[in-house]
């Protein structure tokens, strides 16, 4: 039988191949290899695609949060409140520009922060709230804005793992000052290589975002101030376009094999299955189930039986952001954060792409009964 891997970028690759082949050879005609018509092109359609007024390309969603957070004013002495369960990225931005990230707990069923918990660690010191819509599912934005006007804050979303995903009915990436977009390859819309970008509705941000990219200018060789070399390459926004001329039925093809998934596990004991937030639409960057409850503790052995089955399976994160070593020495101690420890106990993703076909959703879900009965 042959393996399933986590993500099958091969079969996605295959069907764009002479999209993206002429793609990039009308770039190597051209060569405008920097901020050339692409980008510029790319960033109206995704500004299009998104609902958003101004959309700046960057080279990573990494960068795209160190600009976005910079743009908003964050810098020492600053606290930016967030999520521990994330890629480090969320948090090493507000790090990098000497700010403190303040984390709080999650939600246990969406993995999202708890804005409860968000909003009573706010203090004086607050510039911004961090929210991640992790694995594809969206926060409750109406909530999230709620707060941040009652205390002042500014939302920076990171939208890594959500192209696409909508709070209702509205793309997300838009609800607050900025939002944070990557294209790494293996994201709901990837690049290939690194590449991400700022979403925001207010002309000044974008003009200071432009600045900030090009090494703190608008006009060659008349620096203003310290920014960064962090362009969106234009290899990258032409295969970008093609990709996004798609993303839809990929994001409908994930939501499909999402479904797929809900009814084969369905009835599993020990198997939590992933939530779509009320009023939000998920897009499925990962389908991220829980091995809990009866089955508590066995997590590890049934993702060696997955692998054992030639079934890739990956653990997003096994070490909650507050708990790694980069954190271990903050001035501040961290606090003990219960439901994202679990989760990152529990946690199991599960293999996923647009075309995943039903037989090897279903053979994911055998392997995985038998894994439990066992
Ligand atoms: C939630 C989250 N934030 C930020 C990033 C950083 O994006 P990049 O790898 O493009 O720098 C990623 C992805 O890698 C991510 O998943």
């Amino acid at each position: 039988m042959e393996d399933i891997p986590l993500l099958d970028l091969r079969a996605e690759l295959q069907a764009l191949r002479p999209e993206l082949q002429q793609a990039f050879d009308e770039v190597l005609e051209g060569t405008a290899f920097i901020l050339g018509p692409n980008v510029g092109r790319f960033e109206a359609e995704a500004a299009d695609y998104l609902g958003a007024a101004h959309a700046i390309g960057v080279n990573s969603g990494t960068d795209a949060l160190v600009l976005a957070l910079r743009a908003a004013g964050v810098g020492p002495g600053d606290e930016v409140v967030t999520t521990p369960f994330t890629f480090f990225a969320t948090a090493e931005s507000v790090s990098v520009l000497g700010a403190t990230p303040v984390f709080v707990d999650i939600d246990p069923v969406s993995f999202n922060l708890d804005l409860d918990q968000a909003e009573a660690a706010i203090t004086p010191r607050t510039k911004a709230i961090v929210p991640v819509h992790l694995f594809g599912n969206p926060v409750d934005m109406d909530h999230v804005t709620e707060l941040a006007a009652a205390h002042s804050v500014v939302v920076i979303e990171d939208v890594a793992q959500a192209f696409g995903a909508e709070w209702k009915g509205r793309r997300v990436g838009g609800f607050g000052v900025a939002g944070a977009f990557s294209f790494f390859p293996s994201k709901n819309l990837g690049a290939l290589g690194d590449g991400g970008l700022i979403a925001t509705e207010d002309p000044e941000a974008a003009r200071l975002l432009r600045m900030l990219r090009a090494h703190g200018s608008t006009q060659k060789y008349r620096n203003e101030i310290l920014g960064y070399n962090s362009r969106l390459d234009e290899l990258q926004a032409a295969f970008l376009r093609v990709k996004l001329r798609h993303v839809e039925d990929f994001n409908e093809g994930r939501r499909r094999v999402a479904a797929s998934y809900n009814a084969a596990l369905d009835g599993i004991d020990g198997v939590v299955l992933p939530t779509e937030t009320p009023g939000g639409r998920h897009v499925f960057h990962q389908y991220t189930v829980r091995i809990t409850g009866p089955a508590a503790g066995r997590r590890d052995a049934v993702a060696q039986a997955l692998e054992d089955a030639g079934i890739g399976r990956a653990v997003y994160y096994p070490v909650p952001v507050h708990r790694l070593p980069v954190y271990a020495d903050a001035p501040r101690p961290q606090p003990t954060l219960p439901y994202a420890e679990a989760a990152a106990d529990e946690v199991l993703s599960l293999p996923i792409w647009p075309t995943m076909p039903d037989t090897a959703v279903d053979r994911v879900a055998d392997v995985l009964r038998r894994a439990l009965l066992g």
